[in-house]
């Protein structure tokens, strides 16, 4: 049968959802009827965020201010949540950290340090999830297309993401038979991101990353939020253990010829 999207009296949970393309999903969510919970680092900024999602969408917001890195931290935000709103139906773990730098100029700290946010944060967020998550929940990690990309200046998150992206299909053949989804979304350049600020911080930079991309064009958060929304409804509720893909056709590597024009003409 086919289905209609919404997300009405579902509760979502967004690790990193403060800012950015995490941010953009729980725009996105609350917009389809999602009471959602926005945790960051920053308390200032996780109560700046659930202000702008109630304002934008009409739907309940909580705010929440824990580091991913401390699983202490990571339960009191979880219970905090499920003991308020009851289980939660749409778990969200994007929160990362990023800097350029080559391989040879990260210290060991910096290189655990992208590697304790983004690889085991995601750990933290679905496993002590799991005893607060509905049966029949989505779950839903950021990865990147540093994953499956080598991408210099980028060690540290491609082994990060990499990383997500082996959980995330561990976890969704470990609990799929209890009605449990895990999926992830690897972004592309989104625009007006911090990440991607970082990332490119000059036009020189954007233009890379846009010839990089095959639609040469930079994404938008609400892109994201459209496959988040795809991913926790009832659309694709046959959806576990993938990676979704949404970046422009950047994965699909070197597009740069011109394979549009027609060809010229061989001399015999
Ligand atoms: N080049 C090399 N090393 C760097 C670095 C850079 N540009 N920026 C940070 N590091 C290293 C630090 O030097 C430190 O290691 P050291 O003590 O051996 O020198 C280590 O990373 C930890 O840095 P610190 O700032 O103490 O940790 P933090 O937890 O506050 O920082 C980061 C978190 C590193 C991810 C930081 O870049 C950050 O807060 N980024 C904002 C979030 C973000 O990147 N969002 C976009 C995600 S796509």
């Amino acid at each position: 049968m086919y289905q209609e999207s919404t997300l009405e009296t579902k509760i979502a949970f967004i690790a990193g959802g403060t800012s950015g393309i995490n941010l953009g999903i729980a725009l996105g969510l609350a917009a389809v009827g999602a009471k959602v919970a926005v945790l960051g680092r920053n308390a200032e900024k996780a109560q700046a965020a659930a202000t702008q999602i109630t304002e934008q969408t009409g739907a309940e917001a909580m705010p929440l201010s824990a580091d991913v890195r401390d699983p202490e931290q990571v339960e009191v935000a979880l219970a905090q949540v499920s003991s308020k709103w009851g289980k939660i139906d749409i778990l969200v773990s994007g929160a990362a950290g990023n800097f350029p730098a080559p391989a040879i100029g990260i210290s060991p700290k910096g290189f655990k340090t992208v590697v304790d946010i983004d690889l085991i944060g995601t750990y933290n967020v679905f496993h002590l999830g799991f005893k607060h998550i509905n049966k029949n929940a989505s779950l839903i990690a950021i990865s990147a297309p540093q994953a499956v990309m080598p991408m210099p200046f980028q060690a540290h998150v491609c082994a990060a993401k990499a990383g997500i992206n082996m959980l995330v299909k561990c976890l969704a053949a470990e609990w799929g038979p209890a009605g449990i989804r895990v999926n992830g979304i690897s972004p592309g350049p989104i625009d007006g991101t911090e990440g991607m600020d970082r990332l490119a911080p000059t036009e020189a930079m954007r233009q890379h990353y846009m010839q990089q991309c095959s639609l040469r064009r930079f994404g938008d958060p609400t892109d994201i939020a459209n496959a988040a929304i795809y991913l926790s409804c009832e659309l694709g509720n046959y959806v576990n253990g993938t990676i979704l893909t949404v970046d422009g056709g950047t994965e699909l590597g070197d597009t740069s010829a011109d394979c549009l024009s027609p060809p010229a003409k061989s001399k015999s």
